[in-house]
């Protein structure tokens, strides 16, 4: 018995977890790609406004840090740290910070901060004094942080000393750095994930539904193919599955329906095959039982000295007649076995069916006529040549009309006619017999068979001979057919294809259709 898949091998589990998988893919690729865009998508938003911010600082802070008062420096950065909630720093005009507020850590710092350091560096720092503002990415303590730094201008009224009266461009004069905590972004990115996750969830249920039905579906038909197999082995045909679609597994189905048609045949021809057998067996038990029994009865018989001196050459024929009967027999068999087995083969020549059918009616006719029976034999002029074996074909022709001579009582007639109709070659052996019944006659040329009159006159026939005659007519490419009428005669008709090499001889329409 065959077992069902273990778990991890149904195809529901294998058709799960490729689905998972896909989805599982699909959603990180999709993650990956959506946290990069929107990540940069924020970014770039937050740094255009801390940007125009810390414009906004560096412009407020201009003044009082141009005429040095620092303490209303100090107290505008403050109110914006505070409000921006950034950490604000102020570098002097050699690039050094002065000034810190930090909304964070409520510090607020007069001298430089060692340990933390302004966040830029030294290029980046003489970039700023160059007129140009500054952003970049800065890695806190515990967050990314956004860090902005813009010079501070300086434009001198008129009214200030005269060694600076002269310059009319504004001055770079310090700058600021304006830095804020990237906290929206990351939360943004975390609320993403969040429905990355739930996506992946109701993705997977419903994979999960949907791979539930698609293996229903496939696996009801297999599971149906499954059994009807099984039934199959144990010999029952009875198992033809019904299928309608034209899928894969409609295929399938159609082609295991069409397997059980063949291993039906096939096994049905076994059994007739194996019956034949049985039956040939039987058949020639049966058929060498009684020659031998009547050779050995008689043979004892003569060997006791219980025979009489003048009946001894009639005991003596017997025993001839019944081993020539014997060994015609065992020929027969021989040469059915051959044909059965294709070990047979004729030995093909081009022949005259004139000279044929003179030797096989002349072979014949003493004993027909020894038996008061007229014998006939008709030939149309210009017969065609065949092709074939003169000596099987001989032997067909003598079977058909030792059975036409044995079959017919005396004051008959037996004929043998040759004609050629439809480009075919056409024997004919005629007689005014006994007849076959109705019954009999669509077995006659079975092996072994004879009609109840031929076994109850016991001729030593043993009902091989048209079964040699039809399977040598058909390797002849031809075909043999009965027709007859019990009481008035049978007429056995065989038909072969015409071979003429000879110009003009292939005209047979033309010759005798009588
Ligand atoms: N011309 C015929 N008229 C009536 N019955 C016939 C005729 N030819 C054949 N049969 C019947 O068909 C049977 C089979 O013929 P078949 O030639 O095969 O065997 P057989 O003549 O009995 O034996 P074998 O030819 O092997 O010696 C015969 O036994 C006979 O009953
Ligand atoms: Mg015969």
């Amino acid at each position: 018995m065959i077992k069902r898949p273990g778990r991890p091998y149904t195809l529901f589990s294998k058709l799960m977890l490729s689905h998972l998988a896909v989805v599982a893919l699909s959603l990180l690729i999709v993650g990956f790609f959506l946290t990069y865009l929107i990540e940069k998508y924020f970014f770039s938003a937050r740094e255009w406004e801390v940007a125009g911010q810390a414009r906004d600082v560096a412009y407020l802070v201009a003044d009082d840090l141009g005429r040095g008062d620092l303490t209303a420096v100090e107290k505008t950065i403050e109110t914006i740290a505070f409000s921006l909630d950034a950490k604000i720093r102020v570098l002097d005009d050699y690039g050094a910070p002065f000034l810190t507020i930090d909304p964070e850590t409520e510090l607020v710092e007069n001298k430089i901060d060692q340990q933390e350091g302004v966040g830029l560096e030294e290029r980046e720092i003489e970039h700023v004094f160059k007129g140009n503002m500054l952003t970049k990415k800065v890695y806190g303590p515990v967050l990314q942080r956004l860090l902005v730094a813009a010079p501070v201008y300086y434009e001198h009224s008129e009214m200030e000393t005269e060694m600076v009266i002269a310059e009319e461009e504004p001055q770079i004069i310090g700058a600021i750095t304006l830095s804020v905590p990237l906290l929206g972004i990351e939360e943004n990115l975390a609320q993403i994930s969040r429905l990355i996750l739930y996506a992946g969830t109701i993705s997977v249920l419903v994979a999960a539904v949907f791979v539930y039905f698609v293996t229903k579906n496939l696996t009801r038909p297999l599971y149906k193919i499954n059994q009807a197999a099984l039934k199959l082995a144990e010999g029952n045909y009875d198992c033809k599955i019904e299928e309608k679609s034209n899928d894969e597994i409609g295929t399938l189905i159609k082609t295991f329906n069409y397997s059980v048609e063949q291993v039906e045949k096939n096994v049905e021809e076994q059994k007739k095959l194996e019956q034949l057998r049985r039956n040939l067996v039987a058949n020639v038990s049966h058929e060498l039982k009684a020659p031998l029994a009547s050779i050995r009865g008689f043979s004892e018989l003569m060997l006791d000295g219980l025979v009489e001196e003048s009946d001894k050459e009639k005991y003596m024929q017997v025993i001839l007649d019944n081993s020539v009967h014997l060994s015609r027999l065992v020929d027969d068999l021989l040469t059915l076995s051959h044909l059965e087995s294709g070990q047979l083969y004729l030995e093909k020549e081009e022949i005259s069916i004139d000279a044929l059918a003179r030797w096989s009616f002349d072979s014949i006719a003493t004993r027909g006529e020894e038996k008061d029976l007229k014998m006939n034999l008709e030939l149309a002029p210009s017969l065609p040549v065949i092709k074939g074996d003169r000596t099987r074909l001989h032997e067909i022709l003598i079977n058909l009309l030792e059975n036409a001579v044995e079959h017919t009582p005396p004051g008959g007639e037996v004929t043998l006619k040759v004609y050629c109709l439809d480009y075919q070659l056409v024997i004919e052996v005629r007689d005014t017999g006994c007849g076959i019944s109705e019954e009999d006659l669509p077995y006659i040329f079975e092996r072994f068979y004879k009609t109840d009159r031929s076994r109850a006159q016991n001729s030593g026939s043993s009902g091989l001979g048209l079964a040699i005659a039809k399977q040598l007519v058909e390797m002849h490419n031809g075909r043999i057919t009965v027709v007859s009428n019990p009481g008035e005669g049978s007429t056995f008709s065989i038909s072969l294809p015409v071979h003429d090499t000879r110009p003009g001889k292939n005209d047979v329409q033309q010759a005798d259709k009588k």
